[in-house]
């Protein structure tokens, strides 16, 4: 499994010099020009503002094709993993790159389970060491960073030092960004903490930390489990999207694992990402509160004014998969709970509006994953500032894997991108006399001059 550099190469004209430039075919056909050279041969560097054409790394993970809406794991489409494996199995398979044996299967569930509890001297940050305000996935972020404190051999930054502590590292993660999770719910709800029970699977065993009462333990009806094991399931991966890709410029540096997942966290945290899942259920509330059939939202959303939560993607110009399997489980939930919730009918009449406007049609704009998901997460009662939380849980196998390929990676550079830059040229320094409106016409003279590229003296300085 490699790309192949074939005898196909790409032609660049600069004036009158022409360079060559390989071609690179990845395994399933795609191809990119291999610029590695452009710099240092022509002077130039490449333009590609949020590098939407722009590939930055060689990946084994998984693969999008986003013009025919296929995704797959490790060469397994997200389909058949969603109808035969577990989120569990699935990390496995994403992070170690096959499908364990029943053996590897149990062992890594047994370190998984080992995992969950957090050292007893993590609880004080769950008793005032952070207010009740706190956005869960700020506590998220600072405590998988905090928790590699407590494993000093896997937070060398010693790359060689760090990979052969990997195993455990990754099991760890898994386990305790569940538990942490849980954790910060419930301080956020003035609920007890609660540990982990050993013989819960792993969505079961959160649930459990999640709406256990006191005098009432909570066990979730299986379809349920189901539905929130197939969510983290679907977002277990999905190759250099802004969160994966931040995990791996920071791991490019030589950082730990759990400083670099902890970055992903924090880059999943903004609305155009991980936090649209909540923006969705925000924006089907308001419609359905201002009596709208979503008409006014979508005309809005055409002029610019808003967003259409959950539409879009950078790389599908199709409908996602994950939501057409999402969509699907979105109406089995809601039979199992019994809920009747308007807000699924409100996404389905914007889907269909959406989908017959020329607007999102000219644009290729359909539902991603967030679309529904979030009728799912809120039928199973996961309050909204945990939406994002849902989705970071889902993500770590596939930080924890990019990490991995980074890290083990010899010829691997530090990530440092190019840019224009656009400011200004030289400029002088002026004295803050000068900045309050104190000015002499001598200072004003050579200012002007510095700046048609004359003399760069600083005449503040003369003064
Ligand atoms: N509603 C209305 N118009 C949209 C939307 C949307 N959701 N998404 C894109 N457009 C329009 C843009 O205004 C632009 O129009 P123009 O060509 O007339 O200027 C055109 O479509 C292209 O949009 P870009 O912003 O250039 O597309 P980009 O690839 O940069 O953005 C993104 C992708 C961020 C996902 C965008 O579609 C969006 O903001 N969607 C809503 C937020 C969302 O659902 N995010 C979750 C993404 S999936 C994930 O992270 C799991």
């Amino acid at each position: 499994m490699s790309e192949s550099s074939n005898s196909e190469t790409a032609k660049i004209t600069l004036g009158e010099n022409t360079y060559e430039f390989p071609v690179l075919t990845g395994t399933e056909g795609e191809k990119a020009i291999d610029i590695g050279k452009l710099r240092s041969q022509t002077g130039h560097i490449v333009y590609d503002e949020g590098f939407a054409n722009t590939a930055s790394c060689k990946s084994e993970i998984t693969f999008i094709d986003g013009d025919k809406g296929r995704l797959s794991y490790r060469g397994i489409p997200i389909e058949v993993m969603a109808e035969n494996s577990t989120f569990i199995e699935t990390a496995y398979l994403i992070i170690y790159g096959q499908l364990p044996t029943r053996k590897e299967m149990s062992q890594f569930s047994q370190k998984v389970l080992r995992n969950a509890s957090l050292h007893e001297a993590m609880m004080h940050f769950f008793d005032g060491g952070f207010p009740f305000t706190a956005h869960p996935m700020a506590i998220l972020s600072s405590l998988l960073n905090s928790v590699g404190c407590y494993y000093p051999e896997m937070v060398t930054n010693q790359r060689e030092q760090d990979l052969e502590h990997f195993d455990d590292a990754a099991a760890l993660l898994l386990s305790k960004v569940r538990t942490i999770a849980a954790m910060a719910y419930r301080m956020k709800n003035g609920l007890p903490l609660i540990y982990p029970k050993r013989d819960l699977g792993y969505s079961q065993n959160f649930l459990h930390m999640m709406f256990t009462e006191p005098y009432h333990e909570y066990y979730p009806h299986d379809d349920v489990t189901k539905a929130l094991d197939l969510i983290l399931l679907l977002h277990a991966d999905h190759e250099q999207n802004c969160s994966t890709s931040t995990v791996r410029m920071v791991a490019s540096s030589g950082a730990n694992l759990f400083a670099s997942v902890s970055a992903g966290v924090c880059a999943l945290w903004g609305p155009l990402h991980g936090g649209a899942n909540q923006r969705v259920i925000q924006m089907l509330m308001e419609i359905h509160k201002s009596g709208d059939d979503g008409t006014a939202y979508i005309e809005a959303a055409k002029q610019g004014k808003t967003r259409l939560m959950g539409f879009g993607h950078r790389v599908y110009k199709t409908y996602d998969p994950r939501a057409k399997i999402l969509h699907g489980a979105a109406e089995k939930v809601l039979s199992v709970v019994k809920v009747k919730d308007p807000l699924l009918d409100i996404a389905q009449r914007l889907e269909e509006k959406a989908r017959s406007d020329p607007y999102f049609i000219e644009r290729n704009l359909y539902p991603n994953v967030d679309f529904y998901s979030g009728i799912i997460l809120k039928a199973i009662g996961m309050p909204l500032d945990m939406f994002t939380v849902m989705f970071a849980i889902g993500r770590m196998p596939g930080w924890i894997a990019h990490w991995r390929e980074v890290a083990s990676n010899p010829k691997g550079r530090i990530i440092r991108p190019r840019q224009v830059y656009v400011g200004f040229r030289t400029r002088n320094y002026i004295k803050m006399r000068y900045r309050d409106g104190e000015t002499s016409s001598d200072y004003e003279q050579d200012e002007h001059k510095s700046f048609g590229g004359g003399s760069s003296e600083n005449a503040a300085a003369k003064a």
